[in-house]
């Protein structure tokens, strides 16, 4: 859609295009700049993933990240954008205290620009995913391989193989529903589990590393344009090997998202 005919994002239009079958394209985003070219060329949900301690700090988890970094990064990120819809990652620390101390991380993200907040894991964000939705924030959900548990989840693995798994993600994901969460990301699982889960739900799930059956597709944004040195996941496409500009580069995995071409399962699947 070209600026001039693009309304900002609303929840109320994200529900529309995933009833209308419309695939939803998000990537990360930690700054400015990039805000306004990811924006500009199309990408519904911008992210200001914790995956900044490792893209932009050069940890090797998610783990340090604070609650002062989402809320700089975010600031950046909501001057850049015009029209994408913004999610912010409640970090590590900022919310396994209790549920007062989850809802005051998420009011500063919110202030801080952020349209909506990501939680990671099932069970015990439940009761902070109800608070938060009924104070009136939007909540999005993250199951599967949740980066700021690596070390209890023995690294970085693909989730919900065995039966077991499987039927802990069902569970997770319908309590993480009833709980009123407005969208999930699910990361790193079978693709027909992924599938499964998005027939199963009501709301749109974006997947990474979850098959080309969910609602829609995140990835980490120095990932799809080739600047994560060494071993890069096999989720990923390097979408700037295809484009001769950044901008170029969003535009094709805005495109590819939306044709369903991506991900193939074949090259990108579990
Ligand atoms: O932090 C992040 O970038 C994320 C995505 C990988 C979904 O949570």
């Amino acid at each position: 859609m070209t600026a001039p005919e693009r309304k900002p994002m609303t929840l109320h239009r994200l529900r529309a295009m995933h009833a209308a079958g419309e695939k939803l394209a998000m990537l990360t985003c930690y700054d400015a700049s990039f805000a306004r070219v990811l924006d500009e060329a199309g990408v519904d949900l911008l992210l200001i993933g914790d995956s900044l301690g490792m893209v932009l700090q050069g940890r090797d988890s998610t783990l340090p990240v604070t609650l002062d970094d989402m809320v700089y990064h975010t600031q950046c990120v909501a001057r850049g954008n015009r029209w994408a819809w913004i999610v912010a990652d409640l970090p590590f620390g900022s919310y396994h205290a209790s549920v007062a101390q989850g809802i005051d991380s998420a009011v500063r993200l919110m202030q801080a620009g952020a349209h909506m907040v990501k939680l990671e894991g099932g069970g015990w964000t439940v009761p902070l995913a109800a608070a938060l939705v009924e104070r009136g924030i939007p909540v999005c959900g993250h199951l599967g391989l949740t980066p700021q548990s690596v070390h209890a989840l023995g690294g970085w693995r693909v989730q919900g193989r065995d039966d077991r798994a499987a039927a802990r993600l069902r569970q997770e994901s319908r309590e993480l529903a009833d709980a009123g969460v407005a969208m999930m990301v699910l990361e790193l699982m079978p693709s027909a589990l992924g599938a499964e889960l998005a027939e199963a739900l009501p709301m749109p799930l974006i997947g990474i590393g979850a098959g080309p059956g969910t609602a829609g597709q995140v990835l980490v944004l120095h990932d799809m344009l080739g600047l994560t040195g060494g071993r890069v996941a096999r989720f990923v496409r390097n979408f700037m090997a295809e484009g001769g500009s950044i901008a170029d580069a969003v535009r094709r995995y805005v495109a590819a998202v939306k044709d369903g071409s991506f991900p193939d399962p074949a090259l990108h699947g579990y």
